[in-house]
């Protein structure tokens, strides 16, 4: 036999596993402080006149949580789990691989004391000040140097799609991060940007959305490519149509930041060419849509009884949705309404509750058992639970969001015969009450299926033990 001689390969899951803990752990937390500054909202006096709690602290704190606490270990977990499989061979270095947990954990940590505390430099998903950037680019090297390592000591020829995504979202968020955290120190924690003007705002969108196309997007379809795949039982739809995919997005995100800078002082013609990538951007996120859901082509019975492949779907499905909305809400007049109303809200978290959060938790759910030596989480009725859970609360968020969003709008711009305002801002500000409270119900519903998910994670890891997983040498993809 030619494998005769080859060595098992045994995988480095204890990272994986660690990260995939905290991911749930994570989630729970940074979807909690979310339900607060909704809470918060609708009732401003519960930030109880404390200032750590005003809600201009605690916002950022929830979006660094959900994005980068939750999101980030996901990835970290997934990237390391998929890498090893489709490559076949034993994380790089596992000192280092264990350094982006441990690194990744303080800098979370460093974001949740300094945020409340008003440290900030003030940039929307960057807010987090030069030490914790400096801290923030050792990890991600550190991450760059075990992803890219494992697949250059890869043992299959093929680097598969997946992989392709990863890499693409590793290389990117370096980038966004170095060029959009250039600052010079004042002091321990302050610091000013290096650019000036329309000339930082623009950076800051081109970071900004590119944190939206790389991290909350690029790395999460490299999530749904095998993932998919796997828990389906079949293989993708159409690889080839996966890797144009992948080009075609990878090239195209770049360009679009300045929809986010529409009517700005940032150049007229330079607006126009953030909406026309925009809207080209539809084609390939709706090529990778349909790539997904039609893995599943003659297997849609499977959607009936298996609540992993519903959550992976349906994320899907919301995908799809937000890549229709951005689009068209980057069209010039289309965001003259939509811009600073609560529609952007509602498309922000039909992405990121309906994509991000569905597609991480599918994946979890088929990872966690995995990692634990059992054939499936300890209870798959708490799974369908929170499936519904997650998406009544989903549908019940952005449904609000967007009647109170083209609200807002229509009111803010309605006018009199005589050319006055028909409507004060604080009257549009009342009108927007109960989409408030309806919003945090949906809120409250999302985090409940967290916690149900949290619950069943603890069940799951103390009726198994933490393995880490070997595949002899000539074996096939696990
Ligand atoms: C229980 C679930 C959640 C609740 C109740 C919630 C609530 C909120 C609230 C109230 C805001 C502030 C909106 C405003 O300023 O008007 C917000 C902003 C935001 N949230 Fe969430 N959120 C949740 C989950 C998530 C998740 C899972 C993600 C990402 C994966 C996320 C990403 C964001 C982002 C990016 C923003 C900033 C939006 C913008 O600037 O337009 N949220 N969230
Ligand atoms: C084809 C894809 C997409 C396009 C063209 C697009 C376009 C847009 C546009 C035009 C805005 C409003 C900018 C403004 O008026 O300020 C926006 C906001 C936003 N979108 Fe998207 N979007 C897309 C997909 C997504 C997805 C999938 C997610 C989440 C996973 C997402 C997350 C966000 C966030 C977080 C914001 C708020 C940024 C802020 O102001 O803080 N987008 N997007």
């Amino acid at each position: 036999m030619a494998f005769a001689n080859q060595q098992a390969t045994v995988y480095n899951d204890t990272v994986v596993r660690q990260f995939a803990i905290m991911t749930v752990v994570w989630g729970v937390v940074g979807m909690l402080v979310g339900v607060i500054i909704a809470a918060q909202l609708a009732w401003p006096e519960l930030n109880l006149g404390i200032p750590w709690l005003t809600y201009g602290r605690l916002r950022p704190l929830h979006t660094n949580a959900v994005i980068f606490a939750f999101g980030g270990s996901a990835l970290f977990a997934t990237v390391y789990y998929v890498v090893q499989r489709t490559c076949q061979v034993r994380l790089f270095s596992d000192k280092l691989a264990s350094f982006t947990f441990w690194g990744w954990q303080l800098v979370i940590v460093a974001a949740a004391l300094s945020l409340p505390l008003g440290f900030t430099q003030g940039k929307e998903y960057a807010e987090l000040e030069w030490p914790i950037d400096i801290l923030i680019t050792l990890v991600w090297v550190a991450y760059a140097v075990v992803f890219f390592g494992t697949v250059g000591t890869r043992k299959v020829k093929h680097i598969y799609v997946a992989n392709w995504f990863f890499g693409a979202f590793i290389l990117a968020v370096a980038i966004l991060h170095l060029v959009n955290s250039a600052a010079m120190p004042a002091g321990p924690m302050k610091s000013y940007s290096a650019y000036a003007g329309v000339q930082d705002a623009m950076i800051q969108w081109w970071y900004g959305h590119n944190a939206v196309g790389f991290f909350l997007t690029a790395a999460f379809l490299g999530m749904m490519y095998y993932f998919i795949p796997k828990q389906a039982g079949r293989p993708v739809y159409s690889y080839r149509l996966s890797i144009v995919h992948f080009w075609a997005l990878i090239f195209t995100y770049m360009w679009a930041g300045p929809h986010h800078l529409h009517y700005t002082a940032l150049p007229d013609w330079t607006q126009s060419v953030g909406m026309v990538f925009s809207l080209i951007l539809l084609a390939p996120s709706w090529g990778g849509m349909i790539n997904g859901i039609m893995t599943l082509s003659g297997a849609w019975h499977k959607l009936r009884d298996d609540p992993i492949l519903r959550f992976l779907i349906v994320s899907l499905s919301f995908y799809g949705m937000s890549t229709f909305e951005g689009p068209m809400m980057s069209i010039k007049t289309v965001n003259a309404l939509s811009h600073y109303t609560d529609w952007t809200v509602g498309h922000v978290h039909s992405g990121a509750l309906g994509w991000v959060g569905l597609v991480t938790m599918g994946s979890m759910y088929y990872l966690i058992p995995k990692l634990f030596g059992q054939k499936q989480m300890y209870s798959v009725k708490a799974i369908e639970v929170h499936f519904w859970t997650a998406t009544i609360g989903i549908v019940i968020y952005i449904a609000a969001m967007w009647i109170a969003g083209v609200m807002q709008g229509l009111m803010w711009r309605a006018i009199n015969a005589d050319g006055t305002l028909t409507y004060t801002f604080v009257e549009s500000v009342k009108a927007t009450y109960p989409f408030y409270v309806l919003r945090l119900l949906g809120g409250l519903l999302y985090l409940t299926g967290m916690l149900i998910m949290l619950w069943n994670t603890l069940k799951t890891a103390t009726a198994g033990r933490a393995v880490d997983i070997t595949i002899p040498a000539a074996v096939a993809h696990a």
